[in-house]
């Protein structure tokens, strides 16, 4: 049965307390939206393991924002997929906007921080996403296809299986101006189009989330589209109210 994916990105926020008390009020209702949600909480690193000690009888998962391409040695300042996966998280984000143009992120690094957490059978979440200006000059499935098929060329056609995709315009993260849901719907449309002329037999597995301003007064309407398989939330997950307000609401479309 389909359930949406819905995805928590708390980027470089949160304290010891806001964490607790943020979790201890998901503790009180989270049972009542998971029959229709796949729940995942991605915290700044150094509260990765807090957080899944919270939440690791509460059926939902844990995700890192970031990795390291190299797994152990000399990297001061930096993560390891091992020690990602020996706390216990289940997801990692790679190729965020915000790492590829605060941190240089390129294309072919993605790629490679894509294949390390799968070889670690981690599911990658791989963020894709045109910039306003490419927008306007109507390049954005060009970049999104320079984006996947970096990952095809380093992985084959089956790239794709275990992983989750997010779509996330870069001017609308953060801007308050979410996508329109019908732009959204076509996009991820030509995203499993695409990916599907590759690999056939398993588009129906393909989870593509959105992410870019979402709050509970969008949500219904994007998870509405078929194509939508989720959402990547950043300011509004930050509020527990609000964030509970989405599952909610995700899980009440999957419902009727
Ligand atoms: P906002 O929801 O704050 O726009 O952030 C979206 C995002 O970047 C999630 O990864």
């Amino acid at each position: 049965m389909k359930k949406n994916f819905i995805v928590a990105n708390w980027k470089l926020n949160g304290n010891i307390q806001t964490i607790s008390n943020f979790l201890n009020h998901l503790r009180l209702k989270i049972s009542l939206y998971l029959q229709n949600n796949t729940v995942v909480i991605a915290p700044s690193t150094i509260y990765l393991e807090r957080v899944y000690n919270y939440i690791k009888d509460m059926n939902i998962f844990l995700g890192a924002q970031n990795v390291d391409i190299n797994t152990q040695g000399a990297f001061t300042g930096e993560t390891s997929i091992l020690m990602l996966k020996d706390i216990g998280a289940k997801y990692v984000i790679v190729g965020h906007s915000e790492r590829r143009f605060l941190h240089n992120e390129n294309n072919e690094l993605i790629s490679k921080k894509f294949g390390l957490v799968k070889s670690l059978n981690l599911i990658p979440i791989l963020c894709i996403g045109e910039t306003e200006t490419q927008k306007k000059k109507n390049k954005t499935k060009e970049i999104l296809t320079n984006q996947l098929n970096v990952i095809f060329q380093d992985f084959g056609e089956k790239a794709f299986i275990n992983s989750i995709i997010a779509y996330e315009p870069i001017w609308s993260i953060g801007t308050g101006i979410s996508a329109d849901p019908i732009y959204v719907q076509s996009i991820h449309k030509f995203i499993k189009d695409y990916i599907n002329k590759y690999n056939s037999s398993d588009i129906e597995k393909i989870i593509v989330q959105y992410g870019g301003s979402v709050n509970s007064k969008n949500a219904k309407n994007f998870l509405e589209q078929p194509d939508i398989d989720g959402l990547l939330i950043g300011s509004a997950s930050l509020m527990y109210e609000e964030f509970l307000k989405i599952l909610k609401i995700s899980n009440d479309i999957l419902c009727k």
